[in-house]
C-alpha cells in the first residue's frame, strides 16, 4: 500500500485539467448491459472505481478495453446474471448492474453492497423500484436474488432523492412495456448524462435533471458512442485547493455551472472566482471567512465536498457549522483533521468547526475517498510533513492527484508504505 507524503505551505498556483466524471462513467458503463455490441465511452478517468466496474462487466462476460482514456465495452459475450460479493463490496456502484441484468436477462444474483466507512448504505429504494416494474427479488445470504419476465412500466416515487436508485430505475424501465414516470427523481448532471447515453442507445427518455423523469420502453437499444462530462467534485477538491493555499488556480475542461453551490460559498469566504466557458480561476487569499453550509441534493452543496470544505473552514476565522443532510454521520476526515489541530465538535449530523491559524503536519489515514481528499487539502497548508496511509481510497476517484497537485507547486509524492 502506498502513502501520500506533502510538506505544506506552498500556494499553488498554475493550470489543472478536469477528467471524467466518477459517477457519470460508472452508470454508463452498466447501461451498456442493457444491448449487445461495441460501445466507445471516451473522457474516462484512470480510477480504481472504473477498473473494479470493468471487473464486473468482464464477470457477467462483457470484454472491456481501456485505451488512454478511451473504453470500449463489448457486451456481445455476456452470458452471467451474477455481481459477486468479492467485487461488489469493494464498490457500492455495482448494484448499478441490477437494473440492466433484470431488463435484459430477466434475472440477477447482485451481492448486496456492504456499509462505508460512514455507515450504512441502504438500497431499499432500488429494490422497491425494481418490484414496481414487475420483478420479483428476494434477499438471500446477502444477495438480491431477481427474476422478471417482460418489466411493466410503472409510475414510482421515491420517498428521498436518490442518484443511484434513480440511475437504476432509468436503466430498467428503458426497456419495460410502456411508460415509467419517476418522482422526486434525482436531478445531478451525471442523470442527465446516463439519460443523454441512454437515449443515443435508442430509449427514449425525458425529463432527465428535472424531478420528473418519464421513459417510454422499446423493445432494444443498440450499443452507442459517448463522451462522458467533467468530474464536478474533482473540480471542487481543485477549487479547495486553490483557495485554501491562497493560490491561484485555473481549473480547465470543467462544467462552472455544475459547481455553482460551491462557488457561491467561496465567494462568501472572500475567494476571488472567476468563471469562463469551460474554466474556473481560483484566487486563493491568506485570511478568509468562515461560512455555514448545509449539504443537499443537486444542485444544493453537493455531499461529495463536504470534507474539503470542511477542511478549508478550519483554517477559516470564525466558526462554521456544516450540516450533513445526505448521509448519517458522514464526518470519518473528522478525528483525522483533529490530529493535524483543527478544532472540530460533532453534534449529530453538524460540525461545529473553530478557527485555528495553522494546521500542523501529522500521519493520518485515509478511510474513504472524500474524507481522504480532505486530508489530502489540509496537508497542503499545514506545518511540516503529513504522511496520508490508505491511499488506495484516494486511488478510487482521483487520478494522478500528486501528479497534478505536484504541477500546481505542491511538494507531494507518493512512497511506499
Ligand atoms: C451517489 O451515491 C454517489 N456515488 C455518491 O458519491 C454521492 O455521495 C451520492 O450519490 C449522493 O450524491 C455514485 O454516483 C457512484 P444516494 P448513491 O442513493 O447513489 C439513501 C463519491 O464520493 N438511500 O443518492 O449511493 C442514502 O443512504 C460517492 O463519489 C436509501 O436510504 O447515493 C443516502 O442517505 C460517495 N436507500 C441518500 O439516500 C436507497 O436505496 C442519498 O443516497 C438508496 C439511497
Amino acid at each position: 500500500m502506498d502513502k501520500i507524503v506533502i510538506k505544506g505551505g506552498r500556494r499553488l498556483k498554475g493550470k489543472v485539467k478536469i477528467v471524467g466524471a466518477k459517477n457519470a462513467v460508472l452508470p454508463v458503463m452498466t447501461a451498456c448491459l442493457l444491448c449487445r455490441g461495441v460501445s466507445v465511452i471516451e473522457n474516462v478517468p484512470r480510477l480504481r472505481d472504473v477498473t473494479t466496474m470493468g471487473k464486473v462487466l468482464e464477470r457477467l462476460g462483457a470484454r472491456v478495453k481501456f485505451e488512454g482514456d478511451t473504453l470500449q465495452v463489448d457486451t456481445s459475450g455476456i452470458n452471467s446474471h451474477e455481481a459477486p460479493y468479492e467485487l461488489v463490496r469493494t464498490m457500492r456502484a455495482s448494484i448499478y448492474v441490477l437494473g440492466p441484468l433484470l431488463a435484459a436477462q430477466g434475472k440477477a444474483r447482485v451481492s448486496l453492497p456492504g456499509g462505508c466507512a460512514w455507515g450504512p448504505r441502504p438500497v431499499d429504494l432500488h429494490i422497491r423500484a425494481m418490484r414496481e416494474l414487475g420483478a420479483d427479488l428476494e434477499i438471500e445470504h446477502g444477495y438480491i436474488l431477481g427474476k422478471a419476465g417482460k418489466l411493466k412500466g410503472a409510475t414510482i416515487r421515491f420517498s428521498m432523492s436518490s442518484v443511484g436508485a434513480t440511475a437504476n430505475t432509468m436503466m430498467a424501465a428503458c426497456r419495460a412495456s410502456g411508460t415509467t414516470v419517476i418522482g422526486n427523481a434525482a436531478k445531478e448532471p451525471e442523470i442527465i448524462a446516463l439519460a443523454e447515453f441512454l437515449n443515443r442507445m435508442g430509449a427514449r427518455i425525458k425529463g432527465a435533471g428535472t424531478e420528473t423523469i418519464e421513459i417510454e420502453g422499446v423493445r432494444k437499444l443498440s450499443a452507442a458512442d459517448y463522451r462522458i462530462i467533467p468530474d464536478r467534485i474533482e473540480t471542487g477538491t481543485y477549487m479547495v485547493a486553490g483557495a485554501i493555499t491562497a493560490g491561484d488556480i485555473q481549473i480547465e475542461d470543467c462544467v462552472p455551472e455544475h459547481v455553482d453551490a460551491l462557488t457561491r460559498k467561496l465567494i462568501q469566504c472572500g475567494i476571488k472566482i472567476e468563471t469562463g466557458k469551460h474554466s474556473i480561476r481560483v484566487k486563493g487569499k491568506r485570511r478568509i471567512d468562515s461560512v455555514d453550509m448545509v449539504t443537499a441534493p443537486y444542485p444544493g452543496f453537493a455531499t461529495d465536498m463536504q470534507a474539503q470544505f470542511m477542511a478549508l473552514m478550519a483554517v477559516a476565522r470564525g466558526n462554521s457549522i456544516i450540516s450533513e443532510s445526505i448521509f448519517k454521520d458522514r464526518f470519518s476526515h473528522v478525528p483525522e483533521l483533529r490530529r493535524m489541530g483543527a478544532k472540530i465538535k460533532i453534534e449529530a449530523n453538524t460540525a461545529h468547526v473553530g478557527y485555528v491559524r495553522r494546521l500542523s503536519g501529522a500521519p493520518v489515514m485515509a478511510t474513504d475517498l472524500r474524507a481522504s481528499a480532505a486530508l489530502v487539502l489540509a496537508g497542503l497548508i499545514a506545518d511540516g510533513e503529513t504522511h496520508i496511509s490508505r491511499v488506495y481510497h484516494i486511488d478510487r476517484g482521483y487520478e494522478a492527484i500528486e501528479r497534478k497537485l505536484g504541477n500546481l507547486g505542491a511538494r507531494v509524492e507518493r512512497v511506499p508504505e
